[in-house]
Order: C-alpha cells, then sequence, then structure tokens
C-alpha cells in the first residue's frame, strides 16, 4: 500500500525574522510544490530516496546521530511507525529549488507528514501540521512554524506565534518573479545573526520591530484593495528593514536593483544571507522584470499564488 501527499513551497510576502519575534507576517503558498510517496515494507528500516539522497537507516536512532537534511524524514518516520511491526520507504520529488528560502523544508515536512500519516489512519491538516513543525525543529530548533502552515492551508495569510494563522480572502493579481543567487544559507545561522544584532541593539531593533508591524497593517490594507503599487512601496520599506538587521549581502542587494528596474519593488524572502528574492509585478511589468533577470544571467521564474495548499492523494 502506497500514501501519496504534496504541499507547496512558499514565500514570505512581508515580516520574516520579525516574525520570529511575535510581529505579524504575511506569508503565500507558491504554484510549485514537492511530493512524498510514503510506502511499508516487510523490513524494519527506514528508506529515505530522493534526487540527492537513497538510503538505508535503522529506526530509534537518536536524532542527532541522523544526516542533518534527513532529520525531518527520519524523526516523522520513526515517530509513525513506532509498535507497527512494520518498516517504512519515502520517496521525495521536488519542483522547488531547495535551501533557498522557497518552503522547500517545510513542504517536504508537511507532504512527509502526512504521507507518513496516511499510511496508517485518516488524518487532519491540523494533525499534520502539528507533526510537521514538529520534524522542522529537528533541523531549526527556533522556527516559528509560519512557513508549515501556510504550505499546509495554501493562499495568502497573516501569521504571528500567537495567533497563529488568519486566512486573507482577497485574491490579489500579482506575479512574483523569484530569482535566486545560488548561494545556500542556513536559516537557523541567519536567525542566530538577527537575535545577535537584537541583543546589541536593542532600542534600535524595538524600534524595527514597531516599524514592520505598522508596515504589515499597510500591506493588509493594500491587498484587500488589491492596490499592487502601494504593495510595491512596502516591499521596497521592508527590505530596508532587512537590510539594516544585516541578512543582505552584496549580491542579494544587485539583484534587487536589477528586480526594480522594471517591477513594483523586489526584496529578500525568507531568512536572506542568500536564497531568493522576488519583484512584484503584474501583467504590466512581469516580462520585463524577467527579461531583465535574464539579460543579466540570473536564474528566475515567475509563480503564482497557490491556494490549494496540502493535497492527499
Ligand atoms: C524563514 O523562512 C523565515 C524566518 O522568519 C524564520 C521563521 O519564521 O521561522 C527567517
Amino acid at each position: 500500500m502506497k500514501s501519496k501527499a504534496s504541499a507547496p513551497g512558499k514565500v514570505i510576502l512581508f515580516g520574516e525574522h520579525f516574525v520570529v519575534y511575535g510581529i505579524k507576517s504575511i506569508l503565500c503558498a507558491i504554484n510549485k510544490r514537492i511530493t512524498v510517496t510514503a510506502e511499508k515494507i516487510d523490513e524494519e528500516k527506514i528508506c529515505i530516496k530522493s534526487e540527492m539522497y537513497d538510503v538505508v537507516l535503522e529506526p530509534n536512532k537518536s536524532i542527532s546521530e541522523i544526516d542533518f537534511k534527513l532529520r525531518p524524514f527520519y524523526y516523522l518516520s520513526n515517530k509513525i511507525i513506532q509498535n507497527q511491526n512494520t518498516g517504512i520507504k519515502i520517496e521525495i520529488e521536488s519542483e522547488i529549488p531547495l535551501g533557498v528560502g522557497l518552503g522547500s523544508s517545510s513542504a517536504c515536512c508537511v507532504a512527509s507528514a502526512a504521507a507518513i500519516l496516511g499510511l496508517f489512519s485518516e488524518t487532519s491538516k491540523e494533525r499534520v501540521l502539528e507533526l510537521a513543525i514538529e520534524a522542522e525543529k529537528t533541523i531549526f530548533q527556533n522556527t516559528s512554524g509560519a512557513d508549515c502552515t501556510v504550505c499546509t492551508y495554501g493562499g495568502i495569510m497573516e501569521y504571528d506565534k500567537k495567533n497563529k494563522f488568519k486566512k486573507i480572502e482577497s485574491e490579489p493579481n500579482f506575479h512574483l518573479v523569484i530569482a535566486n543567487s545560488n548561494i545556500k544559507h542556513s536559516t537557523e545561522l541567519v536567525v542566530a545573526g538577527v537575535k545577535r544584532f537584537g541583543e546589541e541593539n536593542r532600542d534600535e531593533f524595538s524600534k524595527l520591530c514597531n516599524n514592520e508591524s505598522k508596515l504589515i497593517e499597510d500591506a493588509l490594507k493594500f491587498l484587500k484593495e488589491n492596490n499592487i503599487k502601494g504593495l510595491g512601496e512596502i516591499v521596497i520599506q521592508n527590505q530596508k528593514y532587512l537590510e539594516t538587521i544585516g541578512v543582505s549581502n552584496d549580491k542579494l542587494r544587485e539583484m534587487i536593483q536589477v528586480g526594480q528596474k522594471f517591477s513594483f519593488g523586489a526584496k529578500i524572502t525568507g531568512a536572506g544571507g542568500g536564497g531568493c528574492i522576488f519583484a512584484l509585478t503584474d501583467e504590466s511589468n512581469l516580462k520585463q522584470t524577467i527579461k531583465e533577470f535574464k539579460d543579466k544571467n540570473y536564474e528566475c521564474f515567475s509563480v503564482k499564488i497557490d491556494f490549494r495548499g496540502l493535497i492527499l492523494f
């Protein structure tokens, strides 16, 4: 018997990093997915297969003994097969570039939790999300939970650590052009850098958190009004705050300049330090923005909002 699930990647439109400190963020799921197929096997082993891995592991090992990138898959498999007298094989297929701030890890956690749970019982999105966040914590202890939440429910949402998520019902007609710096980053290390910045610059950081909070309220208003130009100004302002907390670098700044030439605004999405930026466009400037990135030899693609979230096949 096989069980299959897929979950979308995500873009943080506004509020990355600040969300770790309780500020509201705005995220949207994107139409690039990770699909996980789980299967029970007779031998009591955990087999994990993807483009990068093909490994067979013994169950009941301490998570610290497991290769870092495999931890979420191992954690979920090992937890769910406890007392089931079975092994498990999972296979991962991805349309999302890995480790570049587009939610590949959270989509893996969500799709794996759903596929593995699906082998044993009916499940709910709430249960899948709960397990997915536990799994994500094996690679990033301080996760705000925002990424797994949007990968589970899809669409656009507000998210903060205390009130969790609230769907934004409007369907703004923007396109995001994503450009990849191809610099791999560790979310955990970049988040630790921001923590240091906050501790060393308490007043400035507290002001930045307040400003980010106001900016999010404006963004919510513009999203409701489908005011893409207004949103673009917020994108530019949010990028300035990300620069201040130290998560940008020369390559990302260069890419943002390229993205900003024709779009309404461009910013880092996700942890920064590498990874991706997005440029906010609509039909009027989408093609020009893509052309500008391509002319300057940047890898880029456009995405739309995914409204489906987690799918169980
Ligand atoms: C990473 O995609 C987003 C961060 O805000 C961390 C988090 O929310 O857990 C940097």
